[in-house]
């Protein structure tokens, strides 16, 4: 166990935990969907399939709440993925999730915390992540924690 948290506890994930990232993030992973473009959800459902594979077949943290034997959330990171532009070793933040009736209870603030002294333990400076500028819930999460807008990527709908 990694952390203690009052009613929850948040532990390393393992095989046994991957039906859940899968069961949980395909329904989530429509928050993040940007309302500009007009495409089916089973796209977004592909798409972060593909992302959390990829993930999984590389250096990963996976990061599981859980109360009471049942999963609450995961947080997906993907350990060395090296910033394009600088070359800078991070931490990249595949996708983080929590069951919608326990949120706001500090589950995602838990898994970052505990992400972020791995990280730092490592000697690895920087944690990274991509948000849809429409996902307002997430948004604020980050900005709760700390982080800064360092590109945008841009649409206009022709
Ligand atoms: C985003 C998400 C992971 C947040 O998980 P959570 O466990 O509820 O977040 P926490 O309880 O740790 O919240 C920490 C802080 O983030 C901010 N925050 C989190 N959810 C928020 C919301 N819905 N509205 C406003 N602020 C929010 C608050 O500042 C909160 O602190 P507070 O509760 O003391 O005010 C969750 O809403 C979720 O699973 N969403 C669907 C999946 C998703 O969009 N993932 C992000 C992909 S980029």
């Amino acid at each position: 166990m990694l952390s203690e948290r009052g009613d929850y506890t948040i532990r390393h994930g393992g095989p046994s935990d991957v039906p859940f990232v899968f069961d949980l993030g395909r329904r989530t992973v429509d928050d993040g969907l940007s309302s500009l473009r007009n495409a089916p959800a089973s796209n977004a459902a592909a798409a972060f399939d593909r992302s959390v594979n990829f993930a999984l077949s590389e250096p990963h943290t996976l990061l599981i709440a859980e109360a009471g034997g049942e999963r609450l959330g995961f947080m997906l990171g993907l350990d060395d993925a090296p910033d394009d532009a600088t070359g800078t070793p991070q931490l990249f933040c595949v996708y983080v999730a929590v069951e919608a009736y326990a949120r706001r209870r500090g589950i995602a603030r838990a898994f970052f915390d505990v992400a972020e002294k791995a990280a730092q333990a490592a000697g690895v400076r920087y944690l990274s992540l991509v948000v849809s500028e429409e996902n307002l819930a997430a948004r604020s999460l980050y900005a709760h924690l700390g982080f800064l807008t360092e590109r945008r990527i841009l649409c206009k709908v022709l």
